[in-house]
């Protein structure tokens, strides 16, 4: 018989990729979304919900209608610099916004739960590659946010038996390479969509933030990873989780292992769009670390993860060709 998953903020960038990977292995995606940042038009494989997270009845009829087999959970701020300028709404939409949909799950009873956690959970890095038992000290809100929740989570694995997998993301780029979907966020604030906006001239330039930085050519470096590789982590998370018993709050990161700096990927997007780019040097922007590259042996271990688009020309064609046809 088909599950039911219920993609919570499946109308957006990650989530939407997500939808599409679980219909392709069987499951049905039942995607409740607020469309706030998600778009009706990324949800092609199950039933749209359209609800706030925050909206306690809405969100426990849709459990009741569909009656999931789990939940993944994608709804939530993703700006850095907003949120540190507004913490009040990060705190109160990724955390507090959480513990509304963990409960609702609780009283559904509902126990398993793949969250859409980020590498900012450790800020700066003491080492690189980064493993999942590096320190954990946010450089910032959006970070603490995705860090409380990993340990709601933990803590409701002791007490309540909810079993969950958090996902810390590096950078996600690219698209559906059939297209169907990619990212539309607004405003961007992404390299890749900024730098290929660049390259197909609505957008002027694109600004690299900081050349100073102590790596080979002075610009930042970080791990790109292919948002379907992405999605696949999720339903290997998912099927990992069916087959635990025990109560279970797991940690994985999910990145390439290969860094690649601002000025390679402008090289990059020069090279596959075939146009030049302009750009400029602005100052750094507060709170990036230098360097931040996952070591994700423990996804590839233990959920079995091989993601398939790893080389950064790949990543940048399917965003191009995403960009190309964006609604
Ligand atoms: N950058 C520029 N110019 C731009 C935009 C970005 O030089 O116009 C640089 C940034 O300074 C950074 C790199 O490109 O060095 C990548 O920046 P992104 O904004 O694309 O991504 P981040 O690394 O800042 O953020 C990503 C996720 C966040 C998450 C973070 C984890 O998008 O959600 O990784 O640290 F919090």
């Amino acid at each position: 018989m088909t599950q039911n998953i219920l993609v919570v903020g499946g109308a957006g960038y990650v989530g939407s990729h997500v939808s599409k990977a679980l219909a392709g292995q069987g499951y049905l995606p039942v995607v409740f979304d607020d469309l706030s940042a998600g778009h009706e038009w990324a949800v092609q494989w199950g039933p749209l919900e359209v609800g706030r997270l925050a909206d306690r009845d809405t969100l426990r009829m849709a459990m009741e209608k569909h009656r999931p087999a789990a939940v993944m959970h994608f709804a939530g701020l993703i700006t850095v610099g907003e949120s540190v300028a507004d913490p009040s709404k990060y705190y109160r939409h990724n955390v507090i916004d959480t513990l509304v949909l963990l409960d609702v799950m609780r009283e559904a009873g509902i126990k398993k739960i793949v969250f859409s956690s980020s590498a900012a959970v450790y800020g700066a890095p003491e080492t690189t590659p980064i493993p999942e038992n590096h320190p954990l000290c946010p450089t910032n809100p959006y970070g603490e946010t995705k860090l409380m929740v990993e340990r709601i989570l933990h803590d409701y694995a002791v007490a309540y038996d909810i079993q969950s997998v958090s996902l810390r993301y590096f950078n996600a780029a690219g698209a559906d390479p059939d297209i169907e979907i990619g990212e539309a966020h607004d405003p961007e604030t992404h390299l890749i969509p900024l730098v290929l906006e660049a390259a197909l001239g609505t957008r002027e330039e694109i600004k690299i933030f900081g050349t100073d930085y102590p790596t080979h050519d002075g610009s930042c470096i970080r791990d790109y990873v292919h948002v379907s590789d992405l999605a696949d982590a999720h339903v290997a998370a998912l099927k990992y989780l069916a087959n635990k018993e025990a109560s279970i709050a797991g940690v994985f990161n999910l990145g390439n292992g290969a860094g690649f700096s601002v000025k390679e990927v402008i090289a990059t997007a020069q090279q596959v769009t075939g146009y030049d780019i302009s750009v400029s040097v602005a100052d750094r922007r507060a709170g990036d670390p230098a360097i931040l590259v996952a070591d994700s042996t423990k996804a590839r271990a233990e959920l079995g993860w091989t993601p398939r688009f790893e080389s950064l020309d790949q990543q940048v064609l399917h965003a191009w060709n995403w960009l190309k046809k964006s609604p």
